[in-house]
């Protein structure tokens, strides 16, 4: 490991602005009363090069974050409300009640009212979120760039993708307070799924396999009625070079629990399509544009969960904003498919061969292979990474899918949101400014305090892509590479697994890149206190190996974890075995999902949001994994240890020891 340096503070760079960023800084018209302040700065980050102006008519979906009126209040009733010590466990908030706590006060609304007229902005033809903390409004560049201060340009990224954006923007001192984030600016995620990778392509069947390879190593034992699962049950259920919906029901110990709940019990997924070109990551492996299609999860269901092998034409698939979904000829005449558009007008596209990826199969194969008959909702969100196209002079409202996801959830009533919804997508943390992840996680936290379980997988290059591992901020400053949105403190991050007993997920792939359970530490975010005991001492642990490389003092993750390594999927009627973290939150999600099922059969709330109570006691609950390690940026990476790692977080769930510590029927 090559000697490296401690990250710089972006507060250096903000102090830099005049001299580096003399564009946006210019003052506005003279009739205007105010002094210009620079809002927001975010550099673009390395493989990102400027071509030069944007038209001046280009359009912009131009979204308004309002500072959020109690989002303190909000957030101290999402800690109190998850907190198995407080009076107040499990009683979660309304959709309403959630939106009167987040909405602007009148002087933030007024305001930002004020000087959107002040510009010459028709305030007529402003959207607005549910709680009116958002608003919307499409402009030409130019329009934007008068009110922003700023100037935007057409910028590619080194792999010919291109989109319209600024590093920075300034606003009338009047409204600084009462904005949190104005996007699209300076966001550069590209919201990559979490990667899972083609292994062995080849068609197969379920294989029941006994063996006594693996050695056996269950020293750790919780107060628990219920042992971990048998060793010689798991060896003969699971190969764990093709991990099949029947070996995670054993080793995770749902197999036998009947639901009950259905119906009022929901699970749901996202996805973040976009509807023309999509290309990731040089080097990834990925194919292009992911989708659903119903028939490879029905061949998927009929081979590893017969029963349920129909529910692949049933299950709600909801597109947002113009998401693509399966749409085609395999669907059964009363499609359950529905629009929700957000007021944008979209054409809602059939699904062509060439757009499929195994992505989103994968979710509702295993959500469904382990939650069936519960049902599963998946969130098909469109446009995920925005392409400026100079001929066509329309954009969308979803430059920042997760936004759009989010108050579309923000407007449904409770009765409609799933209690545990899986999220595969993220990209690095300094690829957004702070402000807009701050934003985001806020969303994040309404839906926890409604009783929801947000599930993010934590990555896939253990604590970064080695090539990668480079401050965006002086771009010579090595540190590792935090994921985002999985280091929100209010979603729970979900590490990868492989083997029995289970070791941290770790794999030398074809294309020569090491795939690794992702883990790290926030820049953005702060540690919640939550989880400051186990982290700390965990950091304490390490004896000062990584300093300077790591924010001791952020949000560390992964919170828990499930089996990431070498599951078959059924894409485009073949077997594809595939790794990744994106299928161990989905994973992970329906676990939980079936507890659930057992809370609310009882007339019981669901667990909603998980960490406070996981890192306060249930952790003992977790099988512990305690071998391997977060590999990446040229490291072995953080250590897997006895209780709570940087690897794994706590370990993988067992549902027999979560129903009986929730005392509740089997
Ligand atoms: C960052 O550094 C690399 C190598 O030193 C250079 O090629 C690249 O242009 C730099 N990028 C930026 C945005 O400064
Ligand atoms: C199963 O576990 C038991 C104790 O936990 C151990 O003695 C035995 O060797 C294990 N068997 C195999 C096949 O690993
Ligand atoms: C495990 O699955 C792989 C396919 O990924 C197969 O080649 C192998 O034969 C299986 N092993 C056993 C013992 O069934
Ligand atoms: C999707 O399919 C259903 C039923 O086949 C049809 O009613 C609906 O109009 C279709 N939606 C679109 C946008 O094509
Ligand atoms: C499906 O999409 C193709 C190409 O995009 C188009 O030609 C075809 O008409 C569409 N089919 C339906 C039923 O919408
Ligand atoms: C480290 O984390 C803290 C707490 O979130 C934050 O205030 C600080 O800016 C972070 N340091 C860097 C270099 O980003
Ligand atoms: C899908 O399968 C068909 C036939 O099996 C094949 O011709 C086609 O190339 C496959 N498509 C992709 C995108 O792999
Ligand atoms: C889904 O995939 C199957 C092959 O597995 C193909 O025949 C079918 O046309 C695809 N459906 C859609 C809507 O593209
Ligand atoms: C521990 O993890 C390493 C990879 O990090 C793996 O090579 C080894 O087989 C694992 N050991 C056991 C006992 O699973
Ligand atoms: C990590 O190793 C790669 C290849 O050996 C090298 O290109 C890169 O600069 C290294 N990164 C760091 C942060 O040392």
């Amino acid at each position: 490991m090559a000697p490296l340096r401690a990250p710089t503070m972006i507060a250096a760079v903000l102090s830099l602005l005049s001299c580096m960023q003399p564009s946006f800084v210019a003052a506005g018209p003279v009739a205007r009363r105010s002094d210009i302040i620079v809002k927001d700065y975010h550099k673009a980050p390395r493989f990102w090069s400027n071509l030069g102006p944007a038209p001046s008519e280009h359009l912009i979906h131009l979204t308004v974050g309002l500072s959020q009126g109690r989002f303190d209040e909000l957030e101290r009733h999402l800690y109190e409300v998850s907190d198995p010590a407080h009076a107040r466990y499990g009683k979660h908030l309304s959709a309403d009640e959630v939106n009167e706590l987040v909405a602007p006060t009148d002087e933030a609304s007024a305001a930002v009212l004020e000087w959107l007229e002040e510009y010459g902005i028709d305030t007529e033809d402003l959207t607005y979120s549910p709680a009116k903390d958002w608003v919307s409004i499409r402009l030409p560049v130019s329009t934007v760039e008068d009110l922003l201060n700023t100037e935007y340009s057409v910028w590619e990224h080194r792999d010919g993708s291109t989109v319209v954006r600024t590093e920075g923007y300034s606003l009338p001192n009047y409204v600084h307070k009462h904005i949190s984030t104005i996007q699209p600016t300076n966001s550069w995620a590209r919201l990559e799924g979490h990667k899972q990778r083609k292994e062995v392509m080849k068609r197969s069947v379920l294989n029941k396999r006994t063996s006594h390879a693996l050695e056996a190593a269950d020293t750790w034992g919780p107060p628990s009625t219920f042992p971990p699962p048998d060793n010689s049950t798991i060896y003969a259920a699971c190969n764990f070079t093709h991990v099949t919906p029947l070996c995670l029901r054993t080793l995770y110990g749902t197999i036998d629990y009947e639901v009950k709940a259905a119906g009022v019990n929901k699970m749901g997924h996202t996805n973040y399509l976009e509807e023309g070109k999509y290309t990731p990551k040089p080097g990834s492996g990925c194919p292009e544009s992911p989708s659903t299609n119903r028939s490879d999860i029905s061949q998927f269901l009929g081979l590893y969960r017969p029963e349920a092998q129909q529910y692949a034409y049933e299950f709600d698939a909801i597109s947002i904003a113009g998401g693509v979904i399966d749409n085609g000829t395999n669907v059964a005449s009363e499609a359950r498919d529905r629009e929700a558009n957000l007021g944008k007008s979209s054409v809602l596209r059939n699904l062509s061969l060439s757009q499929q990826h195994p992505f989103s199969v994968l979710h509702a194969e295993y959500m469904i292979g382990i939650g069936y008959p519960t049902p599963l909702i998946a969130y098909h969100t469109g446009g995920r990474n925005p392409t400026y196209m100079p001929d066509i002079l329309t954009t969308d409202n979803s430059d920042e899918p997760f936004l759009v996801w989010a108050q579309y959830m923000a407007g449904l009533p409770d009765s409609e949101v799933p209690q545990v919804i899986s999220t595969s997508y993220g990209d690095d943390e300094q690829t957004v400014s702070r402000a807009y992840a701050q934003a985001v996680c806020n969303q994040f936290a309404q839906l926890g305090a409604r009783g929801v379980s947000l599930f993010f997988s934590s990555g896939d290059f253990g604590v970064g892509q080695d090539e990668t591992c480079i401050s965006n901020i002086d771009n010579t400053t090595a540190m590792f590479m935090p994921s985002f949105p999985a280091d929100c403190p209010y979603v729970t991050a979900v590490g990868a697994t492989t083997g029995y007993p289970e070791s941290a997920a770790w794999r030398r792939l074809s294309s020569g890149l090491y795939f690794n359970s992702g883990a790290g530490f926030a820049n953005y975010f702060e540690q919640p206190s939550y989880q400051a005991k186990a982290v700390d001492a965990y950091v304490a642990g390490l004896g000062g190996l990584y300093d300077g490389l790591y924010n001791k003092s952020g949000r560390a993750y992964p919170d828990i974890s499930a089996i990431g390594q070498l599951f078959p999927v059924i894409w485009n009627g073949t077997t594809l075995n595939l790794v990744g973290t994106s299928g161990s939150s989905p994973i992970a999600a329906a676990v939980f999902a079936l507890l659930n099922d057992a809370l609310i059969a009882e007339g019981r709330p669901p667990v909603g949001f998980l960490n406070p109570w996981l890192y306060k006691w249930g952790h003992i609950l977790f099988t512990d994994v305690t071998n391997g390690s977060s590999a990446g940026c040229n490291t072995s990476g953080f250590p897997a240890t006895e209780g709570w790692d940087a690897v794994t977080g706590w370990g993988t769930p067992y549902l027999p020891k979560l129903l009986e510590a929730f005392g509740v029927d089997k």
